[in-house]
């Protein structure tokens, strides 16, 4: 398949795993693009720009292909060294950067003067082309379906997807929900170039997270994720757990006056425990509704050879014999 993402980046196939917090190391962002799709590393799971630029090493080791590196914008008051994340990108000399979070802008000249392809991750249309006036070179639109960071308008792909195409000039994937060929093929249909998985690549075999999350998401159906933060406006969804429910019954007993003190030990510093130490139970974790469509953990190359052929057949056999004549 080619299409404005494949050339874009130059990848074979138009998937691309998303940055993934304590999920997204330099062992899946190679075995993702080792198997033909855009493999990340996520920026902010390494503590300093040092340890970002021995993790680039590590992938480089890996992996010939492109792959790239997610750079999160907190809205947070004690900022992270993004200049020194920046430079640790530029100098290991990966060609592209997903953002996401608040506006890259303040960052697009030195990331585009080292010749690096930038797509942001996006939640509405309005946001989608604020990127594209920026100059982001594509966006990734992320539905309410999504796990992380949904944003607060609540739109679904069904209808976000066929509005961005309607606006947008630059190259965008699909992003929330994406599991299969069938998702690929959808993306396409409704305007997209491509897609982008964040829960599906964590139930692969290379996700070095522990075997607990992967059979989490497997036993998990599509009716198991919950809205967390909501009345911060900082919403997030997330596998239902006994530390989500604790959460969720603090928001409903304290109501608009809660604060991120609150919560903080259901949501801070949580994420080592759950990846590495299989602890389901520490803390709210991200994950898509798409769970309900994943039933078992293949290899990266597996997943997303089935996924091309899955739509390549859906394309050539149910799609095109459906037209009579
Ligand atoms: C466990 C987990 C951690 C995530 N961490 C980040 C992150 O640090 N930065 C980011 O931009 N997106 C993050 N995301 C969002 C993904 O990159 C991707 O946009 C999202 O998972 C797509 O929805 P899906 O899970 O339905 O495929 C995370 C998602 C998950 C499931």
């Amino acid at each position: 398949m080619k299409t404005r993402i494949t050339e874009l980046f130059g990848i074979q196939h138009p998937i691309i795993q998303g940055g993934m917090h304590f999920v997204g190391f330099a062992e899946l962002a190679a075995a993702v693009s080792n198997a033909g799709a855009l493999g990340i590393i996520t920026g902010l799971t390494q503590r300093t720009p040092a340890d970002l630029a021995n993790e680039i090493r590590r992938c480089r080791d890996l992996t010939d292909k492109p792959f790239g590196v997610n750079l999160t914008f907190l809205p947070t008051v004690a900022s992270p060294d993004y200049p020194g994340y920046i430079r640790a990108i530029i100098e290991g000399g990966v060609k592209i950067v997903e953002t996401a979070g608040n506006n890259p802008q303040k960052w697009m000249p030195a990331l585009h003067e080292a010749g690096i392809k930038v797509i942001h991750k996006c939640t509405s249309v309005r946001h989608s082309l604020k990127a594209e006036a920026i100059g982001c070179d594509a966006v990734s639109v992320d539905g309410f379906e999504c796990g992380g960071h949904p944003g607060e308008d609540d739109v679904p792909n069904f209808i976000l997807l066929p509005r961005a195409a309607e606006e947008l000039k630059i190259p965008f994937v699909a992003s929330g929900g994406m599991a299969d060929g069938r998702s690929l093929v959808a993306a396409m249909a409704l305007g997209a170039d491509g897609m982008n998985m964040g829960t599906r690549f964590m139930a692969t075999k290379e996700a070095p997270i522990h075997d607990n999350v992967k059979q989490a998401i497997v036993a998990a159906s599509e009716l198991d994720t919950r809205l967390v933060m909501r009345p911060l406006r900082n919403t997030e969804r997330v596998l239902r757990n006994a530390a989500v429910d604790r959460l969720l019954e603090k928001e409903r007993e304290l109501g608009a006056s809660i604060k991120f003190e609150d919560i903080i030990e259901q949501v801070a510093g949580v994420y080592p425990k759950i990846m590495k130490e299989g602890a389901m139970d520490a803390g709210a974790w991200s994950c898509g509704m798409v769970a309900g469509l994943i039933r078992d953990v293949p290899s990266c190359r597996e997943l997303v050879d089935r996924i091309m052929a899955q739509a390549e057949s859906i394309i050539r056999q149910r799609l095109a014999g459906s037209l009579s004549g």
